[in-house]
Formats: C-alpha cells, sequence, structure tokens
C-alpha cells in the first residue's frame, strides 16, 4: 500500500477529480451535474475522498437516511487500484456509521463486479438480496449487499 493515505471530506472543490475517476471507473458514469449536486452541501449526502500525496485516489459517495448509510458510489483511480485504498474508504465509512449510531449500511453492485464484491465481503457486508436486470444499459442484475452495525 501507499502511504500515508487521508480519507477527508469532498466539497464541490474536488468536482474535477471525482469526474475524472468516475469517468475512468464506470461502464454508465454520472455525468458532471449529478455529481456536483450530491457535492452541493445536501444534508444527506457525503463523499469522501482518499487522498495520496495529494493526488484524489478514489472516493465514497452515501446518503444518510433515518439510521442508515446507502452507498451510491465507490471507485478508486485505476492507477490506484489494488493497493488497499477501497478497503480503507469503507472501513472509514463504517468507523463514521458507527461513531454516528447507524444500523446499517447498504449498497448494490452489478452481479459481475467481482472486486467490488470481494471488497464488500472482506469488509463485513453479506449478499441480501438480487434486483433482476437493474442496471439498464446492461440489463445485468444488481446484487444487495448490507453490513449491520449494531446488534
Ligand atoms: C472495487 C474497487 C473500489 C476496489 O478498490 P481497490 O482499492 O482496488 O480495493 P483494495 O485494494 O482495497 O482491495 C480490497 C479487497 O477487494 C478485493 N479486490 C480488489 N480488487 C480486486 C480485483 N481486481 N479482483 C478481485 N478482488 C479484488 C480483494 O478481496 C481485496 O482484498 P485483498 O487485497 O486482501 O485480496 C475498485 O476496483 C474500483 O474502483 N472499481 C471500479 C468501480 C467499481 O466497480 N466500484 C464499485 C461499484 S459497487
Amino acid at each position: 500500500m501507499i502511504s500515508p493515505i487521508l480519507i477527508v471530506p469532498a466539497t464541490i472543490d474536488n468536482l474535477d477529480d471525482i469526474a475524472d475517476i468516475e469517468q475512468r471507473c464506470f461502464s454508465a458514469p454520472w455525468d458532471r451535474s449529478a455529481l456536483a449536486h450530491e457535492l452541493s452541501a445536501l444534508s444527506w449526502s457525503r463523499t469522501f475522498l482518499a487522498v495520496a500525496n495529494r493526488t484524489t485516489a478514489g472516493f465514497v459517495c452515501f446518503w444518510t437516511v433515518a439510521d442508515e448509510y446507502q452507498v451510491l458510489k465507490v471507485a478508486v483511480h485505476p492507477q490506484f487500484q489494488k493497493q488497499g485504498i477501497g478497503r480503507l474508504l469503507i472501513e472509514h465509512l463504517k468507523m463514521t456509521a458507527e461513531e454516528e449510531d447507524i444500523s446499517v449500511i447498504s449498497l448494490e453492485l452489478r452481479h459481475r463486479n467481482s472486486a467490488a464484491r470481494n471488497l464488500y465481503q472482506s469488509c463485513g457486508f453479506s449478499v441480501v438480496g438480487t434486483r433482476r436486470g437493474y442496471y439498464t444499459d446492461t440489463g445485468d442484475d444488481a446484487v444487495l449487499m448490507n453490513c449491520l452495525l449494531l446488534s
């Protein structure tokens, strides 16, 4: 792993970096306006950045809905993948969730995305369901996963 990696809150000033990673990481990326909306100080939406040597290496974007975090996006720039940054982002999310008395973190992913599935499973997430044909660009199924935090 590269060090040190800082996990910091994102602002609208980070839009260019996030949009670049988004374009590189997803087959159906969100456009800049959708990303800007999430960064526009909505009370329910937050984004954390992973920063390596002043370079944005990845991000996680999530909503707080009642006592749940719903993860919208997790992405690590291809140049920084497989170096532990995705795990750091998810572990930071879990730590923040515990501090805020969140009971569950939920997310969905394409059923073929084995890298993401392995990451989430190794961070304590379990498969809780499937949505058939959820991704309209390819017809891929979505796998629903969650991580329970409170007993
Ligand atoms: C999924 C993603 C965020 C993982 O980020 P990363 O920084 O490369 O992951 P890490 O290095 O922290 O790896 C953590 C674990 O994830 C799994 N993993 C990561 N990349 C993997 C790959 N290419 N193949 C299989 N498993 C993989 C492994 O279990 C790994 O643990 P290990 O290193 O002990 O084997 C990254 O691949 C990515 O941005 N992909 C494109 C966007 C995306 O698919 N996001 C998720 C949408 S739900």
